[in-house]
C-alpha cells in the first residue's frame, strides 16, 4: 500500500462524500441535498487517506467551542471517520489520527471529541468516555407527575418562529452545562431544521413544541410522531432534542409529550444522566433508562486545557501523564487551584497521580467518580490523592452533549 493522508480539495467532494457513505455501508441518500454537508465540512480539516490514486480512507473535524466546567475550550470534533473495507487493519485510520490530532495541535485547540461507532476503537488514540446518555422509553400512561401544572403555555409553532427560540433556549443552557457544543447558522439549518421527507422514516414531518412562561419563551421540544394502532392506539412519539432552562419548561413539556392522545409511546434518545425527570414522577422506575456512552474527550494541550477549566475545590495535584500515541505529552504537570485562580504547568516534582492520557479525558468534564477508575486501575494515587483529585475534578451538573456529530 503507497499510503498518503492529506485535506481533500472542493473538487473531491463527492468522491469524499461517497466513500464516506460507503465506508459505513451505505450510499449517499440521491435525495439529499449534498450542498448541507458541503457547508458545514471544513474542506482545510478533512482529513483523506489515499492508496497512490484511490481514495481508502476518510476523516475530519468541525470547528466547536465547547462547554466545559467553568469556562468554554476551543474542540475540534473528530468526524466522519471511515476507512473502506478492502483497506482495514493496516493502519490507515492511525495515520489519519495523526494527521488530525497534529493539525489540531497546529490550529492550538486544547481538546478534541468525538462520538464513537464503537467503544473499542478511540481509547488507544488518547480518547476518554466523558459523558454518558439516558435513552428513555415512556408508556406515558403511567407517567403521573408529582407536582403541580406550570402556570405557562405549550404552544406548536412553525419552523421559522421556532429557530429564533430554540436558538434563544439554546443559548441559555450553553454556558452552564459542560459538554455543549456552539452551533453555527449552517448547523442549525443543515442539522436542525433539516427535515426532508426521505428523513423521517415512515414518521411525520418535526414538530416544534415552545413553552412560554412570565418570562418569555424558556423551553422546547422537537419530536416526531408515527401512527400505529392495533386493537388500542399504540402511536409513538420520538424526541429529537428537548431543552429546558427552566424548572417549569422541563414539568410543562414533558407533560406536554405525555399527554398527547393517541401517541402512548414516548422515547428520546439522549436524556441527560442527572436528569430531573425521574424526581418529577410519582414513579421513577416508569421512566426506563438505558445508558450509553457519548462524548468521548482528548486532552491535546494538556496545560491549556487543565487551566482552562474551573475546579470547585482548591488544591495541589502533580499528574504523571502517559500518552503514547502523542508522547511528546508526557510529563508531570503540576495543576494547582486555589482563590486566586487555576495554573497547569510542567514539573519536575514526582507525581501524586499515574493516569493515562485517555483517563483524563475521561475525567475532564466532572461526570466520573475517580474512585471508580482508581478501582479499575485507570488512576494511580494514594486514598488522600484520590479524595483530592476527586474533589477537584467534580462538578455539577454532569456533562451532557445534546447532539451526535
Ligand atoms: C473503524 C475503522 C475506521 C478502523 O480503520 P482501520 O484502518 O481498520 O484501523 P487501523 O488499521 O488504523 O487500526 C488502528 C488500531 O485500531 C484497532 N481497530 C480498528 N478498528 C477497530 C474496531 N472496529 N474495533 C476494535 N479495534 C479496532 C486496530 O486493531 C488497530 O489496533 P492497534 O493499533 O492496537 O494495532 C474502520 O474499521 C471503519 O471504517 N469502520 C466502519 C466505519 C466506522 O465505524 N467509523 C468510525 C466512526 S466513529
Amino acid at each position: 500500500m503507497d499510503l498518503t493522508v492529506r485535506p481533500i480539495e472542493e473538487s473531491e467532494f463527492d468522491t469524499f462524500h461517497a466513500k464516506m457513505a460507503r465506508g459505513f455501508g451505505g450510499d449517499p441518500d440521491p435525495k439529499d441535498d449534498p450542498s448541507f454537508f458541503r457547508e458545514i465540512i471544513e474542506f482545510d480539516r478533512t482529513v483523506a487517506a489515499f492508496d497512490g490514486d484511490e481514495m481508502v480512507g476518510t476523516g475530519g473535524a468541525f470547528s466547536f467551542d465547547l462547554t466545559v466546567p467553568g469556562g468554554v475550550l476551543a474542540m475540534a470534533g473528530t468526524t466522519i471517520i471511515s476507512v473502506q473495507p478492502t483497506h482495514r487493519r493496516r493502519g490507515v485510520l492511525r495515520a489519519m489520527m495523526k494527521a488530525h490530532l497534529e493539525e489540531v495541535r497546529r490550529r492550538g485547540e486544547p481538546l478534541a471529541g468525538l462520538w464513537a461507532s464503537e467503544s473499542s476503537i478511540y481509547g488507544r488514540f488518547g480518547y476518554g468516555q466523558a459523558t454518558d446518555l439516558h435513552q428513555v422509553k415512556l408508556d406515558a400512561g403511567t407517567i403521573e407527575f408529582s407536582g403541580d401544572a406550570p402556570a405557562g403555555a405549550v404552544r406548536l409553532v412553525e419552523p421559522d418562529e421556532a429557530r429564533a427560540s430554540m436558538k434563544t433556549v439554546y443559548e441559555r443552557i450553553r454556558p452552564t452545562r459542560p459538554g455543549m457544543l456552539s452551533r453555527s447558522e449552517a448547523w442549525w439549518t443543515g442539522r436542525m431544521m433539516y427535515d426532508p421527507e426521505h428523513r423521517r422514516r415512515g414518521r411525520y414531518a418535526k414538530r416544534f413544541a415552545v413553552y412560554t412562561g412570565p418570562a418569555g419563551v424558556e423551553g422546547y421540544a422537537v419530536y416526531r410522531q408515527k401512527d400505529k394502532w392495533d386493537d388500542f392506539p399504540e402511536g409513538e412519539i420520538r424526541v429529537s432534542e428537548l431543552m429546558a432552562a427552566t424548572p417549569d419548561a422541563h414539568e410543562a413539556l414533558w407533560r406536554y409529550l405525555t399527554r398527547i392522545d393517541l401517541f402512548p409511546r414516548v422515547e428520546y434518545w439522549n436524556l441527560p444522566v442527572d436528569d430531573e425527570l425521574p424526581w418529577r414522577v410519582v414513579e421513577a422506575r416508569r421512566v426506563r433508562r438505558q445508558v450509553w456512552d457519548a462524548l468521548w474527550i482528548r486532552l491535546v494541550d494538556i496545560p491549556r486545557a487543565l487551566q482552562g477549566r474551573s475546579y470547585r475545590a482548591e488544591g495541589r495535584l502533580v499528574l504523571g501523564v502517559r500518552d503514547p500515541f502523542m508522547p511528546d505529552n508526557d510529563g508531570r504537570y503540576l495543576l494547582e487551584a486555589g482563590p486566586g485562580g487555576v495554573t497547569c504547568a510542567r514539573t519536575s516534582d514526582d507525581a501524586d497521580l499515574e493516569l493515562d492520557v485517555s483517563a483524563l479525558g475521561a475525567l475532564y468534564l466532572g461526570g466520573r467518580s475517580i474512585s471508580t477508575l482508581a478501582r479499575a486501575g485507570w488512576v494511580r494515587g494514594d486514598a488522600v490523592t484520590l479524595a483530592t483529585a476527586g474533589a477537584l475534578f467534580a462538578w455539577d451538573p454532569q456533562p451532557w452533549c445534546p447532539e451526535i456529530f
